[in-house]
């Protein structure tokens, strides 16, 4: 079989750092690949003023595949600030490239999935009867429209007269903000459409079919946005009725299930949801198998098979400039694993993720944050584990 190429895109601060662990430890594992680098995020608009240059969305067209390290973003003025002073008179507006990524591949599943290892010091534990401590063993795969909703974008301040007029057509909007100017309101929308709900639900479905999961939970909030969430919920029981039958359909709020997160974090499978509650519930799960370290995505177009992988954290910018690298590369390595898993590498995803495992469960090898350290410079010499030795760890264990 010929070579796979992988367009690895590191960004800034410590995306750099993990995503070359993360091909030091595919390099260990036996996966053969050509790495192509593709220009992406700050430095890129300071100096050309497009954090996402052209050249980076033709190697992914070409190529399919990407690895995303992270990247930095910041407030407008901010960013009119450190632009190139030749470029400051253009009228650029930064925009983030990772959201952009998404847009211009319509990479509309994303998929988070958390997953307990055994011994990492930051599972989640609670009581159990007769003062005991009970360590639940998480397993969902969370599910995530990515590309519209309320991140589509779709929202004004003082919104233009066609949306106010609109707006105050209906008898019952008009008594509710017909007596505001409209220089005194902001329009954030939500638009869910049949396409990309089915895209997302079937894609959840198909994998608790996949995986074994023997449920798909819908996590929206049906009672009050009944149209956007009551659309979605409709959709997955007439999915699930046609084609998964096997598969248990049930229905969360939002709010509800962010509070039984440490109730009964187990009984969960794969979870949907539209692009911000997905965002929400996804963090939430996140922060009960270990956090930001933990946290991998993958973000994909199932037509296209044009998929990122990305840790969910960012830059880090304040452990970017450390001597010593001190962050875990977990969520990227996982990341990269997911990777593995679509396009058919399940093996050596496997191997890799065995790996892990091994490491965190004899407890020897542990980042500052498995360590329960506050991240600072000298945590290395403290005990902790830097970047470079828990990549290492894994590897040998490879
Ligand atoms: P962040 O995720 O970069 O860092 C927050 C904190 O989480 C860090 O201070 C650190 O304590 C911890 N952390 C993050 N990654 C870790 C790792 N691998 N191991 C151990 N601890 C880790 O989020 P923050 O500080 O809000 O944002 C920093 C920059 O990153 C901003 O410019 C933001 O816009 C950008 N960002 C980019 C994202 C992306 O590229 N997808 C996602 C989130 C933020
Ligand atoms: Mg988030």
């Amino acid at each position: 079989m010929s070579k796979r190429t992988i367009v690895a895109m590191p960004g800034d601060g410590i995306g750099k750092t993990v995503l070359n662990e993360a091909i030091r430890v595919f390099d260990a594992a036996g996966f053969e690949a050509d790495y192509v680098e593709g220009d992406i995020g700050w430095e890129f608009w300071c100096k050309e003023g497009n954090p996402l240059p052209q050249r980076t969305i033709d190697l992914l067209e070409k190529h399919k595949i990407g690895l995303f390290g992270a990247i930095t973003s910041k407030p407008k003025d901010e960013a009119f600030e450190e632009l190139a002073p030749e470029l400051k008179d253009k009228g650029l507006v930064y925009s983030s490239p990772i959201v952009g990524l998404r847009q211009h591949f319509g990479l509309d599943i994303c998929l988070r999935p958390c997953r307990t290892y055994k011994g990492n010091p930051l599972n989640f534990i609670r009581r159990g009867p007769g003062g005991t401590i009970e360590e639940p063993e998480v397993d969902v795969a969370i599910f995530r429209q990515n590309t519209e909703g309320l991140y589509g974008g779709v929202e004004w301040s003082n919104p233009p007269d066609q949306v106010y007029d609109a707006l105050l057509t209906h008898p019952k909007f008009a008594k509710n903000f017909g007596g505001t100017p409209k220089e005194e309101i902001s329009v954030s929308t939500r638009i869910f459409t049949k396409k990309a709900t089915e895209r997302i639900l079937r894609a959840a479905f198909e994998h608790a079919g996949k995986y074994g999961y023997k449920s798909v939970t819908v996590c929206e909030k049906p009672n009050v946005i009944r149209e956007t969430s009551g659309m979605m919920y409709k959709m997955a029981q007439q999915i699930q009725k046609a084609d998964f039958p096997e598969i248990e359909l049930w229905n969360t709020n939002i709010d509800a299930q962010m509070m039984w997160l440490t109730k009964n974090p187990e009984n969960y499978g794969v979870i949907v949801a539209g692009n911000m509650f997905g965002d929400i519930v996804s963090d939430g799960f996140a922060g009960l198998i270990g956090g930001l370290g933990f946290a991998c995505s993958a973000q994909y177009n199932p037509d296209t098979g044009v998929g990122v992988f990305e840790p969910t954290h960012g830059s880090a910018p304040k452990y970017a400039g450390y001597k010593i690298s001190i962050v875990n590369p977990i969520a990227m390595i996982e990341s990269a694993c997911m990777m593995l898993d679509f396009i058919d590498e399940q093996k050596i995803a496997k191997k890799i993720r065995k790996a892990v495992a091994e490491v965190i469960a004899e407890g020897n090898v542990r980042t500052y944050d498995m360590a329960k350290m506050p991240g600072r410079e000298d945590v290395v010499e403290k005990g902790a584990a830097s970047t470079q030795q828990m990549t290492d760890a894994i590897i040998e264990k490879l």
